[in-house]
């Protein structure tokens, strides 16, 4: 890291360090208001193919009636955010459905009041209040500047560009010794390139704390640098993530404006990948919008050209630089699988896909060892949809990552993308415990 970025982020510190004299609320003590009457509605919707509702219709029928935000496809579901004081407006055809409705409590939607603090102590991963709650931005680079600061011989941080609105954005990269890193396997994982799916975020770093933490502690991933060099980009989309912190929680895509005319803002960087890339998303889409020119305000839209998003130009150029890249890991929210190539089709498999499966299916089993969560395994298009422009599809298909996943974390539609704080360690836990099962298997394969 070159100087004069070092000041820029040693000057933000010393604001937010400055912010932080005034009373510290911990998120995780927020109290929940599960009873409150006025709170958004988390409906789940039952599909039923045979009586005439799959989950194209569902969709098509809600995003047509209601303009509603579409949170989750499932097999055999679709989840439905509904704000407050919209039930009554919901049209008939979607209160007839079977569905079930989850009252999301209003704490939970607004970001947390917390003062970025510097008293986190990360020398220890299993003390630090740090993985007890959601971090802003801020705080995000203190938490990176004390991981430099504490383990100066195992972690570097890499400037890899600007985002839309200028924000600098960084790697970690996290190795056993300068000398050998390169000659050591690689291990991209990337956080919330949607912005609402903080937990993804969250999880990036409790990982980067994992992988650093003294092999004594539990859930320390430090032997694995004994074979692999890990990259992380813990926000991929700074911007995005900033605006759910002060304006809209629920804000998905980045903040780039599209056009001179164009009314609406921000694209979907999870369809801006240069991987058969699409000008229109087919899914979730009515039958009249495929036949229109892509809509610019649909969360989904996914640019007028592949890399548009300098954010996504940004990682997959720190991507082409690295040596032995073997494994990528997209955190996601939320469903609880984990997520082969590929995204833009369901008629193909890869041709590593049994290799693949196999390792997703002993990282799923390693994840019920820690707290007993359930995940799925399987090919990203037939658990969810078709999506052109993924990242997993780039990193298999163009950046040859022969084991690269989506991986949607917790929950499965309780919250959905409002997860409580207080499941943000034992969600870094069991991915820890997925991480390290499958850097096994890839090891073991090589040999
Ligand atoms: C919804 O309708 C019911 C009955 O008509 C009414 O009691 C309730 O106040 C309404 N809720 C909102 C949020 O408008
Ligand atoms: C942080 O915790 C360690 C033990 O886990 C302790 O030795 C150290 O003094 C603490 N540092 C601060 C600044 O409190
Ligand atoms: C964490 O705290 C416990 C209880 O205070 C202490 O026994 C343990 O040594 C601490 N662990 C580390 C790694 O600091």
């Amino acid at each position: 890291m070159s100087l004069p970025r070092l000041a820029v982020l040693y000057t933000a510190i010393a604001v937010v360090q400055l912010l932080s004299s005034a009373a510290y609320v911990p998120a995780s003590q927020m109290v929940l208001d599960q009873t409150s009457a006025a709170s958004a509605i988390l409906r789940r919707i039952t599909t039923d193919p045979e009586r005439g509702w799959d989950a194209h219709s569902v969709v098509e029928d809600l995003v047509q009636s209601l303009n509603a935000d579409v949170w989750h496809v499932g097999q055999h579901h679709v989840d439905v955010y509904l704000p407050q004081g919209s039930a009554n407006a919901s049209s008939p055809s979607l209160d007839d459905l079977p569905h079930v409705d989850t009252h999301l409590p209003n704490a939970l939607l607004k970001a947390p009041r917390t003062r970025p603090q510097s008293h986190w102590n990360l020398s220890s991963l299993a003390n630090t209040t740090f993985h007890a709650e959601y971090h802003a931005l801020e705080d995000i680079y203190i938490f990176t500047r004390e991981l430099l600061d504490l383990y100066p011989d195992n972690v570097k941080v890499v400037p890899i560009g600007h985002s839309v609105e200028n924000r600098e954005m960084f790697a970690l990269e996290i190795f056993k010794d300068e000398r050998t890193k390169a000659k050591k396997t690689g291990f991209v994982i990337t956080g919330a390139q949607h912005a609402r799916e903080w937990i993804a975020t969250s999880t990036a770093m409790f990982i980067a704390h994992a992988l650093l933490a003294d092999p004594s502690e539990s859930y320390s991933m430090a032997p694995l640098l004994s074979s692999y060099t890990f990259y992380l980009v813990l926000v991929p989309n700074p911007d995005g993530y900033v605006y759910t912190w002060e304006t809209d929680r629920l804000w998905y895509k980045n903040r780039q404006t599209l056009g001179p005319n164009e009314k609406c803002v921000g694209l979907d960087m999870n369809r801006n990948w240069g991987h058969k890339w699409k000008r229109r998303a087919d899914f979730p889409a009515t039958q009249a919008a495929k036949k229109a020119p892509a809509n610019p305000c649909a969360p989904w839209y996914p640019g007028h050209r592949p890399f548009e998003s300098p954010e996504v130009n940004n990682i997959a150029n720190f991507i082409t630089t690295l040596p032995n890249l073997r494994a990528y890991i997209d955190l996601r929210s939320y469903g609880q699988m984990i997520s082969t190539p590929w995204s833009f089709t369901c008629k193909k498999t890869t041709k590593d896909a049994e290799d693949q499966l196999e390792a997703a299916l002993g990282a799923a089993a390693a994840i019920r060892i820690a707290h007993g969560t359930t995940f799925t395994a399987g090919g990203l298009c037939k658990s969810t949809y078709k999506a052109p422009g993924n990242v997993v599809d780039y990193m298999y298909g163009k950046a040859g990552v022969k084991y690269s996943y989506a991986v949607h974390l917790r929950d499965t539609g309780t919250y959905g993308f409002l997860l409580p704080p207080q499941w943000i360690r034992p969600v870094g836990e069991e991915t820890a415990n997925m991480i390290k099962a499958l850097a096994a298997f890839i090891v073991n394969k090589k040999f």
